[in-house]
């Protein structure tokens, strides 16, 4: 007994201290390339598996009875490996492990380590219903990915060890494991598909009826990790309309914390987060555990954190006011969490999350070409649009350099203003009695694409749709529908709904020679009934709505391969990977404000690229600044740049310095839209901004420099902050030529050691200095 408590102290300390020593010397050097079969490998003491990305381990044990326990989630080289059979272990008496065994205990799943002197137990602490599919049955000390009712109905499920994989999708090896519950025909698998390169670990379920009666699912979440036990701060982004994308950081305390969507429209938070140890975690240090959601309906993150300090990261579609039946014979399958570590900082989390999304979530056909700068003429025009007036706009958005006309709302049935037309996809013959045909054919012959802006989940009461079919929005027969922006939700659940779209849509895209949608929504759910479905159907109309629009879009994107996609929810509403898998890019925010939208885009990077963030240069000016015409620019050309303010109104001085701009953005377009993003200066430290992208070669680079207002150096605490600008991410040992704003020749070490001067000056002044690395005699 003496041995056992001894034993059981030193390593639990050895074992985390190790973790952090590793994290902070950076020992755990990033891999690039990946055999296959060495990612996820079986495991035989314990009896498990073990996948292995550059700079993390992910282990499950198959503990006594058959259970399958998550046993470590965190930096490479730590885990059981350092409890493998043979290993020195760092003990007062110096053992040598000989045997290493996983047993189901009284209070939860324990290790028995063996050598011929002593016999000892490493208790993960953890309750006894640590799973790696945590399910509602016997003590529920985790929050479960699991909650099903059974026919008869018993509402406790027990998911043991049937079988397991290791296989490959789409080039990426997976490991799935087959759970069964030994008294019903409950049958669930557990997939873990891995991204190595990344430290990406893609977790979904599938839950499959093999019984003869339907099983009610009342939960089914993705996917759950945990963490080793420590301090965690959590990251997340919130906030509301014109106000998105704003960085949050909280002390994750003992119990849960959540943050989820409810009426599908997410302004005030996408399905993104972070955590990283209390006391580490800035941008370039300290280990950090990501990820996000493939999911764009109701979705919610659970925190949970119990009193030994294990916290516990679980995701997947928000069950609230929601189940399934699982017929006989059917199957649900969860949408997919991502989770990811980057032992580098927020730096290395959002990389590897904007990477992930470029190369492995956006559709194949524009993953790698380059976003155009477009002009929207919402700002311009908002719903009095016609031909003549578009026309003289794309002929000045031409002359300036822009590639893709966008008209917005207003150019379709009976859309006067925002109180009629949403539903009637047919052009109106007021605005346009010749159609749109006349009008795209010009601007194309100006050399521009044509792009259209539609709603199509929605309808206004004045509508020739709604008149004829009052029941196909969201309802409840008694209940007094709200409308807001006077619109009712369409129950896309509905298949009827859903022809009707694809038809309108259909007849839209090859009527015309559309290249672009901005397809955007304007409105939460409210009053989400389905009164004529069957009564075990209508709770499962959020989750039917969000599979029916996946499936719309995608009938769509592959009908009509050539077009781009923009998703938008009234600016930046709807940003999840579910989405981002079919929209190309992104509509921010509808702060257009470059004051507001320094601080926006800063929170938008953290958790997606650059490629997608689309920022347009508008008269706003929320603060009373009076920004410069530079300035706006200089803050959109961070992102996908789009102009939209009413471009007859700007003078040739104006139109010159635009048409300037532009071209200074299609030479740096390929690093911004590809790079990788450091951001040097957070907007909400001091009264500086600065961004740098690096292209992923290293061999070009662009920083952004934006100030906000300017004060005596060190006259207010803002003001205090280095006035010095270290890049980073560059070749130590290589020459950069800088041109742009500063010019001459630095090395890469003095760069980003030294640094430059902050050398722009005066309020709302802004610079862009380009680096190029030039080739080593
Ligand atoms: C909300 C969007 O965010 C705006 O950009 C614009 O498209 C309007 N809707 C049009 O109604």
């Amino acid at each position: 007994m003496k041995y056992r408590l001894v034993f059981l102290v030193t390593i639990t300390v050895a074992f985390y201290s190790v973790n952090l020593r590793a994290v902070q010397s950076g020992a755990s050097e990033p891999r690039t390339t990946f055999k296959q079969t060495e990612v996820i490998t079986k495991t035989t003491n314990p009896f498990g598996w073990k996948i292995e990305t550059a700079s993390s381990v992910y282990q499950i044990a198959l503990a006594q009875d058959n259970i399958v326990v998550p046993v470590y989630y965190g930096p490479r080289g730590q885990a059981l490996d350092i409890l493998k059979p043979g290993v020195k272990v760092d003990t007062r008496a110096g053992d040598t492990i000989q045997e290493v065994h996983l047993y189901q205990g009284q209070h939860g799943p324990f290790l028995e380590l063996h050598n011929d002197r002593i016999k000892v137990y490493l208790d993960f602490k953890v309750g006894s219903t640590i799973r790696e599919v945590p399910f509602r049955g016997g003590f529920v000390e985790q929050t479960p990915a699991v909650e099903v009712v059974f026919p008869d109905g018993t509402r406790d499920c027990e998911l043991v060890y049937a079988s397991s994989e290791i296989f490959e999708i789409d080039g990426f090896p997976c490991l799935r494991i087959d759970l069964k519950d030994p008294a019903y025909g409950l049958f669930v698998s557990s997939y873990i598909r891995v991204i190595p390169e990344l430290d990406i670990l893609e977790k979904w379920i599938v839950l499959t009826n093999k019984g003869t009666e339907p099983i009610r699912i009342e939960n089914a979440q993705s996917g759950s990790v945990w963490l080793p036990p420590d301090e965690y701060d959590l990251l997340h982004l919130c906030g509301k309309w014109g106000h998105e994308f704003m960085l949050q950081r909280t002390r994750l305390t003992p119990g849960v914390k959540t943050i989820q969507v409810r009426g599908f429209v997410a302004n005030e938070t996408p399905p993104w987060f972070a955590v990283t140890p209390a006391d580490q975690g800035s941008e370039t240090q300290g280990a950090v555990w990501f990820g996000g959601l493939h999911w764009s309906g109701n979705w919610r993150l659970d925190f949970e954190k119990n009193f030994n300090g294990n916290v516990q990261i679980i995701g997947g579609i928000n069950f609230w006011d929601t189940t399934w039946q699982l017929k006989s014979k059917e199957q649900f399958s969860t949408p997919k969490m991502v989770f990811g570590f980057a032992p580098d900082g927020m730096t290395g989390a959002s990389t590897r999350m904007h990477t992930y999304i470029r190369r492995h979530v956006l559709r194949p056909k524009f993953r790698n070409t380059l976003r155009p700068v477009l002009y929207n003429s919402w700002y311009a025009t908002t719903f009095y649009v016609n031909e003549e007036q578009q026309l003289a706009l794309a002929r000045i958005a031409k002359e300036i350099g822009v590639e893709l006309f966008v008209i917005d709302d207003g150019w379709f049935k009976g859309r006067v203003n925002d109180h009629a037309g949403l539903g009637d996809w047919t052009v109106d013959k007021k605005k346009f009695p010749n159609g749109l045909k006349p009008l795209i054919k010009k601007i194309n012959d100006l050399g521009l694409d044509f792009g259209i802006w539609v709603e199509p989940e929605m309808v206004n009461p004045d509508s020739d749709l709604y008149r004829a079919h009052p029941e196909w929005a969201l309802h409840y027969p008694k209940r007094t529908p709200h409308q807001l922006r006077h619109q009712l939700v369409l129950n896309l659940a509905r298949q009827d709904v859903y022809d009707y779209l694809l038809e309108s849509l259909t007849t839209l895209l090859r009527e015309n020679n559309i290249r672009f949608i901005k397809w955007d929504r304007n409105r939460p759910l409210s009053e989400p009934g389905w009164p004529d479905a069957p009564r075990s159907m209508q709770r499962e109309v959020r989750i039917r709505f969000i599979h029916n629009l996946y499936r719309l879009i995608d009938e769509l994107r592959a009908r009509f391969p050539e077009v781009l996609f923009e998703t938008c929810s009234s600016g930046g509403g709807r940003n999840d990977l579910g989405i981002f898998s079919r929209m190309d890019q992104v509509w921010t925010s509808d702060n257009t404000d470059p004051v507001g939208r320094i601080m926006i885009q800063h929170g938008f990077l953290h958790a997606f690229p650059a490629k997608l963030m689309v920022s347009w240069i508008t008269h706003e000016d929320w603060h009373n600044v009076r920004p410069s015409l530079r300035f706006r620019f200089h803050v959109s050309m961070s992102g996908v740049l789009g102009i939209g303010a009413d471009l007859t109104t700007w003078s040739q001085q104006q139109r010159d310095l635009a048409a300037e701009m532009i071209a200074q953005y299609k030479q740096i377009r390929p690093v911004v839209q590809e790079g990788i993003c450091h951001r040097l200066h957070s907007p909400f430290e001091s009264n500086r901004a600065a961004l740098e992208y690096v292209s992923p070669d290293g061999s070009q680079a662009v920083v952004f420099l934006y100030n906000l207002w300017e004060t005596l150096g060190g006259s207010t605490s803002s003001a205090r902050a280095s006035g010095t600008l270290h890049l980073r991410g560059l070749d130590p040992d290589a020459n950069y030529s800088l041109t742009g704003d500063w010019q001459g020749t630095v090395d890469g070490r003095t760069l980003m050691n030294i640094g430059l001067p902050w050398f722009i000056r005066g309020n709302f002044n802004s610079a862009i200095v380009m680096l190029k690395r030039q080739t080593k005699q």
